[in-house]
């Protein structure tokens, strides 16, 4: 074998491995968007609802580290940001993005997010006072559920 057919032949062999793993992973993408409920937003929208939930990860992030660390006032911080004592003025506010993207989506999507926000709230709180580290990591797995339920129902598609 030459040099040129003998790479041609390694890049081959490594096209198929790196990228059937893609392919498969599309597949399954895709099988699973199907099963999904959409929820048309604009741009404006969709950007503000995936902005908070950039925001719930980096929580869950800070949460998990300050807990291993025993860290309550960081915690209690992280939690705060993305509880739902921290949206108040916009949920008062009937003519916020939040009330607008409210009334575009279907009746258990609010109230499954609420829920989550609420699910900070209480871990905060427990920061704040008994500052019990395991009753804080069951709270945060079962508001992973919440997460977890609701990406398994619902997708975003963007409309002008
Ligand atoms: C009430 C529904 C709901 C809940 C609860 C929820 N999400 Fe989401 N999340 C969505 C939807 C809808 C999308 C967009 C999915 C899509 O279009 O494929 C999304 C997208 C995301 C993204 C991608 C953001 C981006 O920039 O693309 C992240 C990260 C995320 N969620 C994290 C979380 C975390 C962490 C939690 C729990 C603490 C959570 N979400 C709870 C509905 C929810």
């Amino acid at each position: 074998m030459n040099t040129k057919s003998f790479i041609s032949a390694l890049l081959s062999v490594h096209f198929i491995f790196a990228f059937s793993p893609v392919i498969a992973q599309a597949e399954e993408a895709s099988s699973k968007t199907k099963s999904r409920e959409e929820i048309k937003l604009t741009r404006t929208e969709r950007e503000f609802l995936l902005s908070e939930m950039r925001d719930f990860l980096e929580a869950v992030a800070r949460i998990v580290a300050a807990n291993n660390s025993g860290n309550m006032q960081e915690l209690a911080n992280a939690a705060q940001g993305v509880g739902l004592k921290a949206h108040k003025a916009a949920l008062s506010n009937p003519d916020s993005i939040v009330h607008i993207i409210r009334k575009k989506t279907p009746p258990s999507f609010f109230p499954l997010g609420k829920a989550t926000h609420e699910g900070f709230d209480e871990i905060a709180h427990i920061a704040n006072t008994t500052a019990d580290s395991k009753q804080i990591n069951t709270l945060l797995a079962q508001n992973l559920q919440r997460c977890v339920a609701c990406h398994a129902n619902y997708r975003i598609s963007e409309t002008p």
